[in-house]
């Protein structure tokens, strides 16, 4: 059964086409320019040919802030090419795996958001994502939607890059701790991803949405925090003495985000049988693997 994937050259999707690759799938990959989910055309003429048992959707616009003033970009490729995708996935009977976030929520639970609960987007990203999720389940029933959070993986941008970057150059960081999810790192995603796809490759069908986020619970200060910690531990020359909490409303961003984001995974790891690794854990292995000679690669 063949496998297609969008936005391959994103931080989630190398990961995730190496895993499937290492476990002898077939997977063919598109870039954003190779493939432009918002161009329905194009995604239906590609699917046609291609005609993959499954569609993994990990193209999307991932500018959290800059959404705010380019909402129309936004939902182009998150509402408008979820779409394009979920019409061609229909069109050769493929089921479609779908990458969705956290910040479908506004974040005012204080205990883990189950899949059931009632959606309300701070921000446009957040609004697009989930426009993409209704489009694809108003169109067809062989879908799963994975929500998920905080990613972070060797390649592309995120936190704990940013984090090592600054903690190099500085001597202390200040970073906001009345902001409360799970890291994830793209790994351990993209193995859960590897299991599913397995699981529908074998005839399961247990579509729907699914949460997915490493297990543990983390304020941004407590994640990098960690970072520091955990770098400086496997080898890591860091300038940055300490890491200082301050409020969300010290460090203003164009977009709000949720408060708290944190996601029940019990549906994810009933249906699929997965044991997932606690957050520090993995931020440890990920950069254990990198060891002390390959900080230029976490700094790129
Ligand atoms: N990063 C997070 O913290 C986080 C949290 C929760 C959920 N998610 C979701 O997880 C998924 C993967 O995220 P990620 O962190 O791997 O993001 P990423 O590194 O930004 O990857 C997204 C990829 O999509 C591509 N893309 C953009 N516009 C496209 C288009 N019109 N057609 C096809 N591809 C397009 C991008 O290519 P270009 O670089 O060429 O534009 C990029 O390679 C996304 O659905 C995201 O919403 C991410």
């Amino acid at each position: 059964m063949k496998i297609l994937l969008t936005g391959a050259a994103g931080q989630l999707a190398t990961d995730l086409s190496a895993v499937l690759k290492d476990a002898g799938l077939s997977v063919r990959g598109y870039d954003s320019k190779s493939l432009d989910v918002s161009d329905g055309k194009r995604v239906m003429e590609e699917v046609s040919m291609v005609k993959p048992g499954i569609i993994i959707n990990c193209g999307a616009y991932t500018k959290v802030d800059l959404a705010e003033k380019e909402r129309e970009q936004a939902f182009a490729v998150n509402k408008d090419g979820a779409a394009h995708v979920a019409e061609a996935a229909r069109k050769v009977n493929a089921v479609l795996v779908h990458i969705s976030t956290d910040f479908v929520f506004d974040g005012l639970k204080s205990t883990p958001y189950t899949e059931s609960d009632a959606t309300n987007p701070l921000s446009v990203y957040g609004e697009s994502k989930l426009a993409g999720e209704t489009e694809i389940m108003e169109r067809m029933e062989d879908y799963i939607i994975v929500r998920t959070s905080w990613l972070y993986g060797k390649s592309g941008h995120n936190f704990v890059k940013t984090i090592l970057k600054y903690a190099a150059e500085r001597d202390f960081l200040n970073v906001v701790y009345d902001q409360v999810g799970a890291p994830t790192w793209t790994v351990d995603l993209a193995d859960a991803l590897l299991k599913i796809v397995k699981s529908v490759q074998e005839g399961s069908k247990e579509y729907g949405i699914y949460n997915y986020s490493n297990e543990g619970v983390a304020s941004w200060y407590d994640f990098a925090d960690a970072i520091v910690e955990e770098a400086r531990a496997s080898g890591m020359n860091l300038q940055c003495g300490a890491v200082r909490p301050i409020l969300t409303s010290e460090y203003p961003t164009l977009a709000r985000r949720p408060a708290y984001s944190v996601l029940d995974k019990g549906r994810v790891k009933n249906t699929f049988n997965l044991t997932i690794p606690h957050w520090r854990a993995s931020l440890r292995k990920m950069l254990r693997q990198m060891g002390p000679g390959k900080k230029e690669d976490v700094l790129a």
